[in-house]
């Protein structure tokens, strides 16, 4: 199956920034950025934060109230402070070899740097990397992680896979299945997201806002700091 999967992605790669580099800190950037956020609105912001903060260096001698207006509108906040220390650490002691010591790389996204950026022959297993392994009862290696994202975001899809064009198809033993609806994000509107959401825009626009559950909350996740009752961004 991996030279069928690889034959496939030579020709229908995705055309993606971050493959053209091996920059780690530009590949934990983007990882960081996918985890949450789809690969179109990451695109643009990941291009804006690299030239804003071209190095590691860079990004930690930035301030945190810098990083978290810059990360706005990506959502899950805390994915910047993490970002931003992430940086100030290896800015610091240089990258470890447990990519999973930096404050926000789980398993996941230390493969993912490992691997595109370090050469590891790891494969970060995300759920779409997941769903293909799972449907074709293959495990692939490191080498195919790329191509696999590309399969499972434009023709394994969750619901109704394409079938008919893929070049796992001849092997796959889930072949024309189709699946029930997955489990979606849970709902922004009236979550509890939304509220740390907006209290957060409030305090980076230099107001006040009245609800104290979310800004305890970001407090807690080292987004806003509170002096007296009195939020701000960090320093
Ligand atoms: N999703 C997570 N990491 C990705 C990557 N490097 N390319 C495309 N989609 C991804």
């Amino acid at each position: 199956m991996k030279n069928a999967l690889l034959a496939w992605f030579q020709a229908n790669e995705r055309d993606l920034p971050w493959r053209k580099t091996r920059d780690p800190y530009a590949i934990l950037v983007s990882e960081v950025m996918l985890q949450q956020t789809q690969v179109d609105r990451v695109i643009p912001r990941w291009r804006a934060w690299l030239e804003r903060w071209p190095t590691v260096e860079a990004l930690a001698a930035a301030s945190a109230a810098d990083v978290i207006v810059a990360w706005q509108g990506l959502g899950y906040n805390r994915r910047a402070i993490n970002l931003h220390r992430a940086a100030q650490h290896v800015a610091t002691h240089g990258w470890p070899d447990d990519l999973t010591e930096l404050p926000g790389v789980g398993a996941y996204t230390a493969a993912a740097v490992g691997n595109f950026a370090f050469g590891h022959d790891v494969l970060p297993v995300d759920t779409n990397v997941r769903r293909v392994q799972e449907r074709t009862g293959e495990s692939f290696d490191g080498s195919c992680a790329q191509a696999l994202f590309d399969l499972g975001a434009t023709i394994c899809l969750a619901r109704v896979p394409r079938c008919g064009d893929c070049p796992l198809a001849y092997a796959c033993p889930s072949r024309g299945r189709r699946y029930e609806p997955l489990r979606k994000q849970p709902a922004f509107e009236g979550s509890f997201r939304q509220r740390r959401s907006l209290a957060l825009r409030a305090v980076a626009a230099g107001d006040q806002p009245a609800d104290g559950d979310a800004l305890v909350s970001l407090a807690r996740d080292g987004l806003v700091v509170l002096h007296d009752g009195v939020a701000s961004l960090p320093a």
